[in-house]
């Protein structure tokens, strides 16, 4: 089986814009290709403490879209209460993440399964640590990067920040999906982002994902095979 990459890096131009829905789709998606797809969420923040434990969210969902039976603590080594960036809250919680301990993870995950999905923690510029961006995470894991963007106006401006960010720290830019996270009356820039982005920013626009009110349809499936397609070529 020959596979362009080990894994991708999914971020976003802001929170909130899809990461883990996009994310979830795709593992689903890489699964049923009959791929051992493992999902990364290396730090957490803004986690509900149920059953007297720190529960991260999206690392739950994203182990469940997997599938496979691996421990939450290997997919996401650092989680935090407080809803700020990794870097505050760590801080704010008085733990020192260490980035070796990140990388080791995923090193580990990488040794073991055929394809790594990562979801970052807010942008590509959050700092996960002190000084030490998302950006840099990025580059010292070594995978490429998709970003989910908004559609409407104002995306054109926070996609090609994060794609200029991502480009001046020799990161491989995989491509753009634009993603409705809802079901709002389009605006008239929704037409004209994507191309105006992919001229401007020279990368792919991968796909414009529908606000899906069913996530389970016929349509959501063949919408993420297309992307798993893309980044997996068998
Ligand atoms: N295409 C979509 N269709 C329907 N709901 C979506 C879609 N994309 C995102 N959502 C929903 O929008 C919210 C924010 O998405 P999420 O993936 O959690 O963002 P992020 O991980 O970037 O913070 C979630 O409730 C998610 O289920
Ligand atoms: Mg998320």
């Amino acid at each position: 089986m020959k596979r362009m990459n080990k894994g991708i890096f999914i971020t976003g131009t802001d929170t909130g814009v899809g990461k883990t829905f996009v994310a979830a789709g795709l593992i689903k998606a890489i699964r049923k290709k009959g791929i051992n797809v493992c999902p990364m969420k290396p730090v957490e923040t803004g986690c509900k403490i149920k059953n007297g434990r720190l529960a991260p969210a999206d690392a739950v969902k994203l182990l469940k879209a997997s599938g496979i039976d691996e421990s939450l603590d290997a997919v996401n080594p650092y989680r935090f209460r407080q809803p700020l960036a990794p870097a505050v809250a760590a801080e704010n919680e008085g733990v020192v993440i260490k980035k070796g301990k990140i990388i080791s993870a995923y090193n580990h995950l990488a040794k073991s399964y055929d394809f790594i999905v990562i979801e970052g923690a807010g942008g590509i510029m959050t700092p996960v640590y002190k000084e030490y961006l998302c950006l840099d995470m990025i580059k010292d894991i070594g995978l490429s990067l998709i970003i989910v963007s908004r559609p409407g106006l104002g995306t054109i401006n926070h996609t090609l920040l994060t794609i200029e960010a991502a480009k001046n720290r020799g990161i491989n830019v995989y491509g753009v999906i634009v993603n409705h996270t809802g079901s709002a009356v389009k605006d008239l820039s929704e037409e004209s982002n994507p191309e105006i982005i992919k001229r401007i920013g020279k990368v792919k626009v991968m796909e414009i994902i529908p606000y899906f009110k069913n996530p389970v349809l016929l349509s959501f499936q063949s919408v993420f095979r297309r992307i798993a397609g893309k980044i997996i070529r068998t």
